[in-house]
């Protein structure tokens, strides 16, 4: 999983990647690109708070890993004019983290929490109130003597992100005045990312080899700027000092990745579906199974991609490959499956 290339998780904190993770991450709504609808949302929701000189609402944002959930945090901060203050759900421990966390925020401030699903129910509770009413309900000794007691708290506003909103407590998805899905972008989108990307690290592409590693970075930003840079690399080595299509094509086919941006595991998976179960339905612990990996891995990392291009289905009995897939890996579909597709 670590060493896929086409693995959507973030690098590991290697001080240069940081240091080349914030040049590249927009930090305003112009340079952000794509999300057009959540943009336009959000943006109107900010011209109005800032109008009535309120916090903004707070927001919820979800979807696959590397879509530009923690970016799009940081560029609401900045349209806003906010302080933000980072923290994860695993990292609050206690009401009391939580509780010292609020207390110390100022009025406008933001509070971003990542993985806000793996907050666990004690804080979530504490958590209820507080984005509420802006007060802070804390116990004070044990037992019989145990009072409670109320706080007053700036007038701050969260931004939780998630990848899975399913994990998050009805009471407090509730509680987000803006709940947001990030999409999968478009091809072109994410042409115009890398193109960008290119020009911030001083790397020369034309526009066909950016179309080609559009196409190969499965929708999602984060794989593209990944893409980029070890294309960069190969062409640091045996190119002329431009990226054209015929470096890229070397470089990616080298890296293991496919026109679609499928990579060996992404193949070995459709292929055992198909040879080992007929294609589908199988469970997604059987797809752990198949591929060594948690459950929770092929959630969020496998999935979500492969059924955005159709070569997965989800059905109530399991996923199920389809048609295109069965062409895309150069098989004849069974004569059912056809019949299917034909209806
Ligand atoms: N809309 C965008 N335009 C340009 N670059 C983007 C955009 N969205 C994301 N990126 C790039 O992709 C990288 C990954 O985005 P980000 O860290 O925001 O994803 P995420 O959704 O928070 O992922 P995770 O679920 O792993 O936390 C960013 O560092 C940024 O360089
Ligand atoms: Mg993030």
């Amino acid at each position: 999983m670590i060493d896929r290339i086409v693995n959507a998780a973030p690098e590991p904190e290697e001080p240069q990647e940081v240091e080349l993770e914030i040049t590249l991450r927009p930090h305003d709504f112009k340079s952000y690109i794509g999300q057009e609808r959540i943009k336009k949302n959000i943006q109107l929701a900010i011209d109005a708070a800032k109008k009535r000189g309120e916090p903004l609402d707070h927001v919820l944002l979800h979807g696959p890993p590397g879509l530009g959930k923690t970016t799009m945090a940081s560029v609401i901060a900045h349209e806003m004019g906010a302080q933000v203050r980072v923290t994860s759900g695993p990292a609050i421990e206690r009401p009391g983290d939580l509780a010292s966390l609020l207390t110390n925020l100022s009025d406008g401030d933001i509070l971003f929490i990542d993985e806000i699903h793996r907050l666990n129910r004690t804080v979530e509770e504490v958590l209820y109130s507080a984005m509420e009413d802006f007060k802070l309900d804390i116990m004070l000794g044990k037992g019989p003597s145990a009072r409670s007691l109320r706080l007053d708290l700036p007038k701050f506003t969260i931004i939780g992100a998630t990848t899975r909103t399913g994990e998050l407590a009805a009471p407090l998805r509730d509680r987000f005045g803006m709940i947001h899905r990030l999409e999968f972008y478009k091809p072109d989108e994410i042409r115009q990312i890398i193109e960008r990307a290119a020009k911030i690290l001083k790397v020369k592409i034309d526009k066909p080899a950016a179309t080609e590693l559009a196409q190969r970075s499965r929708l999602t930003p984060r794989i593209a700027n990944r893409l980029l840079k070890r294309v960069r690399d190969y062409a640091d080595v045996n190119g002329d000092g431009i990226i054209d299509t015929k470096l890229s094509h070397q470089a990616l086919d080298l890296l293991g990745i496919d026109e679609m941006g499928l990579d060996t595991t992404d193949l070995m998976l459709l292929a055992a579906i198909i040879e080992n179960y007929n294609g589908g339905p199988v469970g997604v612990e059987t797809l752990a199974a198949i591929t060594a990996e948690e459950r929770s891995t092929i959630e969020d990392f496998y999935e979500p991609y492969l059924l955005q291009i159709g070569l997965l289905e989800r059905t109530p009995r399991g996923r199920k490959v389809t048609h295109k897939t069965y062409k895309h890996l150069g098989k004849n579909p069974p004569a059912a499956s056809q019949q299917s597709s034909l209806l």
